[in-house]
């Protein structure tokens, strides 16, 4: 196993712009108002928009802020997550970074206060102290391509765990949500799902399996906890796909027929491998260990 951080082994800036790039107001008609583009928390009787306040509202609980802190969000998308922590914790302080020009865009638009986005590969990210606590919501996914071996894997997800540690302080947390795959065997619907979302949806990406990341963070990150709520995300597409069907035209209009048609494929697949276990959705709370604080707990 490597521990060299120069490995790039994931989604390219152009594999990631083919997705993220191509509409805001697109992802608007099914994500809703805020963009949160990752598996909600669901509890009965929510709407989509409060399921993802909910998921927002766990994630930074997993991290115990006490509300002063300098946060790292790798991969923030269109900035939902940093809104809630400084919209919660007033004196906060939240880099984003993530390679979508579009959504580069849109956090520095609409940006908060005490916010800073940068257009930026996390490996690439060097601030000048380390940050308290790091999130990476929904962005693991895309640190391996497809067709890599377990061990080359295994050392990117090294190569990730080992930039955390270095850039969050001893005892600093890192809360990880990310889809994982599942235990059940492929069978021939599945492998051609799976083939669809590798060359036209998400390509250069392909999510982790637990126990690459439990390898990979040895001795850098103490796992507090790992929830699997798969049926979240099947939930929370089966919401989006609801929603895209609704104002299908409106989605041609601005994406085009190819796009919508592919888009609504993307999310029937997506429910499908999460109702059958091909796919999982983790929601993983760490800490970094090799300090003094952490080893009196
Ligand atoms: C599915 S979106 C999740 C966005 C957000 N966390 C949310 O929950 O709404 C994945 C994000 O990861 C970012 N990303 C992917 N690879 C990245 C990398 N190597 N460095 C930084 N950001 C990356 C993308 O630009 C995008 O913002």
């Amino acid at each position: 196993m490597t521990s060299d951080i120069g490995a790039r082994q994931g989604a390219s800036a152009n594999a990631v712009e083919h997705h993220y790039d191509i509409g805001t107001e697109f992802y608007r008609l099914w994500l809703g108002p805020d963009l949160t583009y990752s598996c909600a928390l669901w509890a009965d009787g929510d709407d989509l928009d409060r399921a993802q306040q909910r998921k927002l509202d766990y994630l930074i609980e997993q991290a115990r802020l006490t509300g002063t802190e300098r946060i790292l969000d790798i991969g923030c998308g269109w900035g939902s997550l940093m809104r809630a922590i400084t919209d919660r914790h007033a004196q906060t302080r939240v880099t984003g970074l993530t390679l979508s020009r579009d959504q580069y865009r849109h956090v520095r638009a609409h940006a908060a206060e005490r916010t800073d986005v940068r257009l930026q590969h996390w490996q690439d990210h060097r601030p000048d102290s380390p940050y308290d606590t790091i999130f990476c919501i929904g962005a693991l996914e895309h640190f391996v391509r497809f067709g890599l071996s377990r061990r080359e894997r295994t050392a990117t997800y090294r190569a990730f765990f080992t930039y955390c540690h270095s850039m969050v302080r001893p005892g600093g947390g890192l809360v990880v949500q990310t889809i994982g795959k599942g235990n059940r065997p492929l069978d021939q619907n599945s492998i051609t799902d799976v083939q669809f979302l590798a060359d036209e949806i998400f390509p250069e990406s392909d999510p982790p399996r637990l126990a690459e990341l439990a390898h990979a963070s040895e001795k850098l990150f103490e796992i507090r906890s790992v929830v699997n709520d798969r049926h979240h995300y099947a939930t929370t597409c089966a919401e989006w796909l609801r929603r895209l069907r609704a104002r299908r035209a409106e989605a041609k209009k601005l994406a085009g027929a190819r796009v919508t048609e592919a888009y609504e494929r993307y999310l029937e697949a997506s429910i499908r491998q999460f109702e059958e276990e091909h796919l999982v959705l983790y929601r993983i709370a760490l800490r970094r260990v090799g300090d003094a604080e952490a080893a009196s707990e």
